[in-house]
């Protein structure tokens, strides 16, 4: 029988029964490739089904075996170590430390439990290098460098790892398909076979996961359906902090964050980065206010910073890193409307330290008050810390977990505690020394704020 073919984008899976120069989904060009289609496999004859629904009640609790990375801070975004047969996709950009974060673990995982390293991108001697350099030990690591997926299957089958570390999945292709390596396909495919093959074995998955410029994975969006877990490794180059977050777990929760610090001996974790992002702060400047978000089990203080300068475009410019760009355009509004400040007339910059992202509402009242004391050049003392929703009439909204964040506030030395007067409860105990002030309304944090000396 003629078999009939068929073309995929190899970025975003779209597919056309002709080729096309650009994707009419992406507008990626030259993105098709030509794949064949089992017209057999569809016409195939009278089947029987041997797969039944069961009753809710009487479904068995699972019980997920699992195992610690020896990185706190991993295990907490895996939702407490990782579970036995999942397969999770870890993403980020090249050079941010993928490989490096996952050879440590290695040396952990490999004390208990079997671990099989496959590397399609380095040869040995410079795993080796790096092994060495990172201080990996641990009797039961092996390494296998490979990029045929039915190899790397194969030594799986003979091997029997608990863990296989596929770095990465777009090196993987398959003689069984035509489309070349890194196309969406082969990079299905090879993830298909290895899923199957760590849910009928039981072994967890770590695939590295590349990302292209717009910051999306390269290769099939799919993967982030099939797998269990999807990471990504974030941080500047600029910088040596890096952040790993759950974009999806089906083992945990998805507001979990992890920090590392890159140095010359590989990945250090930082279970307390509010006091780290803290550490480098300016004193007495404008601009500049202290925040709390909740991230997963944890609050984090970060530092805002909101510059505010006279504009020399037809409409003035606005940024902002680390917090919804929507969302500073509407407070700055709330700002205008409501205590007359002229940001019309400036160029605004908002940046969160420490590459934090400030993705919940509590973050309002110290973002406002960053950009209150950016136009204004009033001074926040260091002291103080600002938490707080702020509505479209300017009205200060109380936030959840206000006992965690004033823990933490206390914890980091802020002696005054700005928050939402609803907040202010006989329940919250703080210090002596430890000032809550109440506020009900934005304008009502002026007089916290010191004329610039
Ligand atoms: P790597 O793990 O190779 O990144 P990825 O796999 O995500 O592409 O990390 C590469 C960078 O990390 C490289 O620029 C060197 C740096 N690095 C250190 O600073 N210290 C170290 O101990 C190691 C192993 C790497
Ligand atoms: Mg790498």
């Amino acid at each position: 029988m003629k078999s009939k073919t068929m073309f995929v984008c190899r970025e975003c899976g779209a597919t056309s029964i002709k080729w096309l120069g650009r994707c009419p989904e992406c507008q990626s060009w030259s993105t098709f490739d030509e794949v064949e289609i089992n017209e057999n496999e569809k016409k195939s004859q009278k089947r029987t089904f041997s797969n039944h629904a069961e009753k809710f009640s009487e479904l068995k609790m699972p019980t997920y075996m699992r195992t610690c990375t020896g990185m706190q801070e991993l295990d907490r975004v895996l939702g407490g170590g990782l579970v036995d047969g999942s397969v999770v996709l870890l993403s980020g950009e090249p050079g941010i430390g993928k490989s490096t974060l996952l050879m440590q673990i290695c040396s952990e995982l490999g004390k208990t439990r079997k671990v099989l390293y496959v590397s399609g991108e380095e040869s040995k001697g410079q795993l080796k290098l790096r092994a060495e350099r990172l201080e990996i030990t641990g009797d039961t690591l092996y390494l296998l460098t490979e990029t045929d997926t039915d190899a790397v299957i194969a030594e799986c089958e003979e091997l029997k790892p608990d863990v296989i570390i596929i770095d990465s999945i777009q090196t993987l292709s398959s003689e069984r398909f035509t489309s070349v390596q890194g196309s969406v396909t082969q990079v299905r495919e090879s993830a298909l076979s290895l899923i199957n093959y760590a849910k009928k074995n039981s072994a967890a998955i770590f695939l590295v996961g590349h990302v292209n410029k717009e910051g999306g994975i390269s290769g099939p969006k799919i993967l982030e359906h099939m797998v269990d877990a999807v990471l990504y490794f974030e941080g500047e180059r600029t910088n040596s902090y890096r952040i790993i977050r759950a974009i999806k777990n089906r083992f945990g929760s998805t507001n979990e964050i992890g920090v590392f610090e890159m140095g010359d001996k590989g990945l250090k974790e930082i279970p307390n980065p509010s006091e780290v992002i803290m550490a480098e702060r300016p004193i007495n400047t404008s601009g500049s206010c202290a925040g709390c978000v909740i991230q997963g089990s944890r609050p984090i203080i970060s530092e805002i910073q909101a510059l505010v300068t006279k504009t020399a475009y037809p409409s003035a410019k606005r940024t902002s890193d680390g917090f919804d760009h929507n969302r500073m355009s509407l407070l700055i509004a709330v700002l205008e409307k409501r205590m007359g400040l002229k940001f019309y007339e400036n160029d605004v910059y908002v940046n969160v330290a420490g590459g934090i992202r400030l993705d919940e509402p509590s973050a309002d009242l110290s973002i406002a008050m960053a950009l209150i004391s950016g136009i204004t050049d009033r001074v926040i003392s260091d002291d103080t810390i600002a938490f707080g929703e702020i509505g479209l009439s300017g009205e200060v909204r109380a936030v959840s977990h206000i006992d965690y964040r004033v823990k933490e506030a206390v914890r980091l030395g802020f002696t005054r505690i700005i928050l939402p007067k609803k907040n202010v409860t006989g329940a919250l105990k703080v210090p002596s020394k430890v000032q809550l002030i109440g506020v009900s309304n934005i304008y009502e944090v002026l007089p916290h704020m010191t004329k610039k000396v």
